[in-house]
């Protein structure tokens, strides 16, 4: 058996997602997701959260037109994929005319958000291990998220409040994840690189519990036992 093909047997795509499954299952799992999609909190921390994604997807977005012709970054930047222009309808419909003034990230986020920019300022690979994190989840989790919305709260279906999760111009979400797994696996960037990329995805995930954490430690709830 040649050893020398190895590393390039599993796809890149596929080492990704194992190299973050054990977080995304923590992830899924946080107290505040648990406690949020269980019905135990109230729409204002669904508020709360969406400011957050507000900041990550400002800083991700910032960059798309300075990042499109990057070879490396360029062909994950997909304008069917941009969500802030959504996440500010859904603002001033869970906030009213005041969010703007609401928004005040927590500390986690502003770290991630800061992240964000670093390296969508300096390092595209890294860029896309942050882009792959966020939108990747969107397409797929976040669906659940979004039913869960819809009936906690009674918020129109795939309308105002929820439109963060709708993504109108992709009417295939399975089909489209494929083909950004086949971005992934054509990233142009050597195996070093490729390691760095898995570290940096891994720290996309730390930045998203971290922000649980914060969201779970300002919106408790009262536990049996
Ligand atoms: C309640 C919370 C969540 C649920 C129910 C959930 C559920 C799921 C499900 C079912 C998939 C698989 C979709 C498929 O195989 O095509 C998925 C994929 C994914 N999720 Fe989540 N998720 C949650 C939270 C998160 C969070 C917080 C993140 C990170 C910010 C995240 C990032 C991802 C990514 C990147 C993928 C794609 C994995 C891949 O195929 O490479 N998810 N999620």
């Amino acid at each position: 058996m040649p050893e020398s093909t190895q590393p390039e047997i599993v796809p890149f795509s596929a080492r990704i997602r194992t190299a973050t499954e054990r977080q995304h299952a923590d992830a899924e799992n946080s107290t505040f997701m648990s406690d949020m999609l269980g019905g135990g909190l109230g729409v204002e921390a669904f508020y709360r959260y969406t400011a957050q994604l507000w900041h990550v997807y400002e800083a991700l977005e910032a960059y798309s037109d300075a990042l499109a012709h990057d070879p490396v970054a360029g062909p994950f930047v997909r304008p069917e994929l941009a969500r802030v222009a959504h996440l500010e309808d859904d603002l001033a419909h869970l906030g009213g005319a005041n969010w703007r003034a609401e928004l005040e990230p927590l500390p986690s986020t502003a770290a991630y958000a800061a992240r964000v920019r670093e390296c969508a300022q300096q390092w595209p690979a890294g860029y896309v291990a942050h882009h792959y994190t966020r939108y990747l989840g969107d397409l797929s989790g976040g669906q659940v998220v979004r039913g869960t919305a819809e009936k906690l709260w009674q918020l129109p279906k795939r309308g105002a409040g929820v439109r963060f999760y709708v993504f109108d111009q992709i009417p295939n979400p399975a089909a489209f994840k494929r083909e950004y797994r086949e971005l992934l696996d054509a990233l142009a960037v050597d195996e070093l690189e490729r390691q760095r990329v898995l570290g940096e995805c891994q720290r996309a995930f730390d930045f998203n519990s971290a922000m649980f954490r914060e969201l779970a430690a300002e919106f408790p709830i009262r536990r049996r036992g």
